[in-house]
């Protein structure tokens, strides 16, 4: 990511495309390959190695701008060892070790609703759900070190005893770290689009990430998310509806001119313009309790269109 992981889509894509050889090689999800007389193989920019993968799939991030500077780094200094869950490492700064399990009872020290938001950028979601839901604990996953900080000042400055930071990749938090059954909701909001189609396959939301989320979620669990890209929320509805353990919660809802996808194919803003309505549906209703984000604010004044979804665990 970038500096700034809340800046126009467009540039947050730009960043996550670019590659910076000296800090992406630190964030590999595989050890570098190695020549044959032992020593590291020179990272070349682009590749597979570049871009980092997990289970032989490219991560849905590049890091960058990790460096930590002023209040954030005090914040970090201050607080991470009690508000960032201290994770063992496997074989980069993101992984998790498969070992370990996450206990949110002693974490929290109290058994309440579990809320997990995956790529929690500067938190400002996870922050405004805490402070409205003090009976439920949250947990942000994020591997962008200046939005975990932040994260961290909103936690401390609204004195929340109820929000957690971990610093991970999101498929490995949710294949081992939570217990099965353990979260009641999982959020993920606005994921890099990775929209060229080149670049597709590291999106976070596909058909492999499906069985990750309904693990984790105890059955009449939600999974939300949200997405201001047109074609990545066509695919999230597909990822939904093929995933066996999911029930879209507004199957064929919003159709025609009440489509957020008819919209977005009559403004042309991210798809080829067309008159076609979307006669399919299954848009969920904004989620009350998702606040309009500075990411999102970006989005909407550059004209793009907002989907969101809600599938729930069977
Ligand atoms: C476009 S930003 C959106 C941030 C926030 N949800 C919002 O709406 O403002 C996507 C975020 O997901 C994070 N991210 C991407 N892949 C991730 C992964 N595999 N694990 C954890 N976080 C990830 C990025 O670092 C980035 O902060």
């Amino acid at each position: 990511m970038s500096e700034n992981p809340v800046s126009s889509p467009e540039s947050l894509a730009t960043a996550a495309e670019a590659s910076a050889t000296d800090t992406v090689a630190q964030h590999l999800e595989q050890p570098a390959p190695r020549t044959e007389d032992g020593s590291a193989r020179p990272v070349t920019p682009g590749s597979q190695a570049a871009e980092g993968t997990y289970r032989a799939q490219p991560v849905s991030f590049v890091r960058r701008g990790t460096r930590l500077q002023g209040r954030r780094q005090q914040a970090w200094n201050d607080h991470s060892d009690t508000l960032a869950v201290d994770v063992p490492r496997h074989i980069s700064d993101t992984s998790v070790h498969p070992e370990y399990v996450f206990d949110a009872e002693e974490e929290f020290g109290r058994t309440a609703p579990l809320v997990v938001e995956i790529g929690s950028g500067l938190g400002d979601a996870v922050i405004h759900a805490a402070k409205e839901n003090p009976d439920k604990d949250f947990l942000a996953v994020e591997v962008y070190t200046p939005g975990l900080a932040q994260t961290i000042q909103k936690i401390v400055s609204n004195e929340l005893n109820n929000v957690r930071v971990v610093q991970a990749n999101a498929p490995e938090v949710l294949s081992t770290m939570l217990p099965a059954g353990s979260v009641s909701e999982v959020w993920v909001f606005f994921p890099d689009p990775w929209h060229k189609t080149k670049h597709n396959k590291r999106r976070m939301v596909k058909d492999t990430f499906a069985p990750l989320v309904a693990r984790v979620l105890a059955p009449g669990g939600t999974w939300r998310l949200a997405t201001d890209w047109s074609t990545y929320a066509e695919q999230m509805l597909e990822v939904g509806a093929a995933a066996e353990e999911f029930t879209n919660m507004h199957d064929g809802e919003r159709t025609g001119s009440d489509s957020p996808l008819t919209a977005a194919r009559l403004s042309g803003v991210d798809c080829e313009q067309s008159d076609e309505p979307d006669t399919v549906g299954g848009w969920a209703p904004r989620f009350d309790g998702r606040i309009l984000t500075s990411f999102e604010n970006k989005a909407h004044k550059a004209g793009r269109v907002i989907f969101d979804l809600a599938f729930r665990r069977n």
